[in-house]
């Protein structure tokens, strides 16, 4: 099916930045949340990084009116009665992701397609709620949404890869890279990232060695560009907390129940960068 308007809700970190790139690409996007604030809010924060690209001159004034012209805020769901593809990127929360699945199959299209940008929940869990699960799918983009080139394509039994071509198509016309995966636990990025920042964090707790000699070894001696317990503050410890658990829970394994020094830092109210210190100082 040919895919030409995109319809992003929720306009927090990730909606606001997919529906930013997918503008950017030429497509007649649509920005909707459940708050009306948030909603301009999300349309500000992508007026003020195309501002900044304009500044810093890798973008015309023109080309941002063009792409700023091609993203449409939406003030209630009808308004995304038109999207080929819808893309939700609200709270991780399966029973709000469940009640907007629901509602959005009574506004778009039978053939519309629906992907969520879920990082831990299961997409095949979250497609039962819908009418038609066959239209249904995992996107997951990572932050920022503009840049990063990855997304993970999540199959289910009901959406199953050979359906994927169409949208594989237009993330590659969008500059991405996207890689299939059948929807399991963590996917494949945080199936692998997770276990391996909490085998760091266990070598602090025993002692073995320091965060800046476990991220020094990883990064000397396997090229990693940043090591695991620097990309473990970057991404928050109470989200590496909440990811392991996860894993810990839908896999059955004890062993990704998250290491005492990442519980412990939560606890203590370091997170990472966010919160100015985690296992370094910001
Ligand atoms: N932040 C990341 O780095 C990241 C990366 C990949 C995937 N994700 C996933 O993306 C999703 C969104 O994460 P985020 O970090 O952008 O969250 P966020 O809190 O920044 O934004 C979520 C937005 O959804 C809105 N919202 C909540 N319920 C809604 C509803 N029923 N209808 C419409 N809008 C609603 C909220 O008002 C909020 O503005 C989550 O599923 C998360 O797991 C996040």
């Amino acid at each position: 099916m040919d895919i030409a308007v995109i319809a992003v809700v929720g306009a927090g970190t990730m909606g606001g930045g997919i529906a930013q790139m997918f503008a950017e690409k030429g497509f007649t996007t649509r920005l909707w949340d459940v708050n009306p604030a948030l909603t301009a809010k999300g349309v500000a924060a992508i007026r003020g990084r195309m501002a900044k690209s304009v500044e810093k001159g890798s973008l015309t004034a023109a080309a941002a009116e063009e792409i700023l012209a091609r993203l449409h805020p939406a003030a209630g769901l009808a308004e995304l009665a038109d999207a080929d593809l819808v893309i939700e990127a609200i709270f991780e929360d399966v029973a709000a992701k469940t009640a907007l699945y629901r509602q959005l199959e009574g506004v778009v299209s039978p053939q519309t397609l629906i992907g969520t940008n879920t990082s831990s929940l299961s997409v095949t869990e979250l497609s039962s709620a819908l009418t038609r699960p066959e239209r249904f799918l995992g996107l997951h983009f990572f932050n920022p949404p503009t840049r990063l080139a990855l997304v993970e394509v999540i199959t289910t039994p009901a959406f199953p890869a050979a359906r994927a071509d169409g949208v594989i198509a237009l993330l590659k016309r969008c500059g991405k890279e996207p890689v299939t995966v059948k929807d399991s636990p963590g996917f494949i990025v945080n199936r692998l990232l997770l276990p391996f920042i909490n085998e760091a964090a266990r070598l602090v707790d025993a002692g073995i060695a320091t965060p800046a000699d476990i991220d020094a070894a990883m990064r000397l001696g396997t090229l990693h560009p940043a090591g695991p317990l620097q990309v473990a503050d970057l991404i928050g410890l109470d989200i590496c907390c909440d990811i392991l658990t996860k894993l810990a829970d839908s896999l059955g394994n004890p062993n990704y129940r998250p290491a005492a020094a990442l519980t412990s830092r939560v606890a203590a109210g370091q997170l990472g960068r966010k919160s100015g210190a985690g296992f370094y100082t910001y």
